[in-house]
């Protein structure tokens, strides 16, 4: 099986995303700023997996660092934060990674010592903490997908939009999570892959994938999607997200949206697989969302090929937003929350506060 993401003594390694599925090559990177780039070019992408990947972003970069004094490792982190966090911006798991990292650099820099222990101990913590951030993305994602098989039925076609899959993750993935635990209960699901123009997540990640599952895929153009929900040749539709805001809209790739107008107009139900760590709760509703504009170049041009006329104009969002009222439900690691989402959402956190209480207390 392939690893998404793994931190190894030499830097941080990933799947290149996007050479695949011609060329299975991993690269290492072996500062900050190279895994910024890796995140800003999309070597590494889908929520979790970036924020698994600026987690070890930010490990790298104290890791590196050659501050001689507390204050000047705190000014570098602040600058490899910056970086990182300027990457892609629609993704929540990304800053909520990075608010997890900044946690236990403050921690590791407080209480007694001497400047060059704390230090050291800023390293060793943050090194652990993104594989903390690494594992636990995994464990998250193989709940959540026991949560969600429930929903689906013996003997269904899934359709997914972009790949939510163990490469936009950690590992086992969120919506095709889903799939896997229904698959592994003994369910005979089978999946209709969106392409998901342009960067063609679903024809070339989340095919491979799955095939590589031995799990039956057939990838279609995202034009395709309503012929098929009217033939009935659809039962669910699963998806994956950047950010939930607090009313339960969505923000996911491009074309989600359109995905589940359609779901509502053929009655078919249309859930999101995303953890806690995607909800922003901050965030009234999905208006506020920040939605990337990506270059206008991955439109006009494929792989350096040019599919539209010179100098033509392109537009590029690279998400859109979902509004609550067609989520049928939002499926998450602590379980399924509902309509009405602003109270169904908080529970949840108050579910996982909990947990984590209760998990505290055995230790
Ligand atoms: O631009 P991408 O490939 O990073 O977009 C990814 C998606 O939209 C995924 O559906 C989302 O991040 C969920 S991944 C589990």
């Amino acid at each position: 099986m392939f690893k998404t993401i793994e931190w190894t003594s030499d830097g941080v390694r990933m799947i290149d995303q996007t050479l695949l599925p011609g060329e299975e090559i991993y690269r290492t990177y072996r500062t900050y700023p190279e895994v910024a780039e890796a995140i800003r070019s999309m070597v590494i992408r889908g929520a979790p997996a970036i924020g698994v990947a600026a987690a070890m972003g930010v490990a790298l970069g104290v890791k590196n660092s050659r501050a001689k004094n507390v204050a000047e490792l705190r000014s570098e982190f602040e600058t490899i934060a910056d970086t990182i966090s300027k990457t892609r911006p629609t993704a929540v798991n990304l800053f909520w990674a990075v608010k997890r990292m900044r946690a236990k650099f403050e921690d590791a820099l407080a209480g007694a010592g001497l400047e060059a222990g704390k230090i050291d101990r800023a390293k060793t913590l943050l090194e652990d903490e993104a594989q903390r951030v690494l594992a636990e993305d995994i464990t998250v994602n193989e709940a959540m997908g026991r949560h969600g098989a429930a929903l689906l039925k013996d003997s269904s076609t899934v359709l997914t939009h972009c790949n939510a899959g163990a490469l936009a993750t950690g590992g086992y993935g969120t919506a095709l999570g889903v799939v896997r635990a229904a698959v592994e209960e003994g369910k005979k699901v089978s999946v209709f892959a969106d392409e998901t123009r342009p960067f063609l997540q679903g024809a070339r990640l989340t095919a491979w994938e799955l095939a590589k599952d031995g799990i039956p895929v057939t990838v279609i153009t995202d034009n395709m999607a309503g012929h098929f929900m009217k033939q009935s040749k659809i039962q669910a539709v699963i998806v994956g997200a950047d950010r939930i805001a607090a009313n339960g809209d969505v923000a996911n790739k491009i074309g989600t949206y359109t995905v589940a107008v359609l779901a509502s107009e053929n009655k078919i139900p249309f859930y999101v697989a995303a953890p806690l760590s995607t909800i922003d709760l901050e965030l009234a509703s999905g208006d506020e969302i920040p939605i990337e504009e990506r270059s206008p170049e991955e439109v006009t041009h494929w792989r350096g090929i040019q599919t539209a006329p010179e100098n033509v104009s392109a537009r590029h969002p690279a998400f859109d937003v979902t509004p609550s009222r067609y989520v049928t439900a939002i499926i998450t690691e602590c379980g399924i929350a509902r309509n009405p989402y602003t109270e169904s959402l908080k529970a949840l956190f108050e579910e996982q506060g909990e947990q984590q209480t209760s998990a505290n207390a055995v230790r």
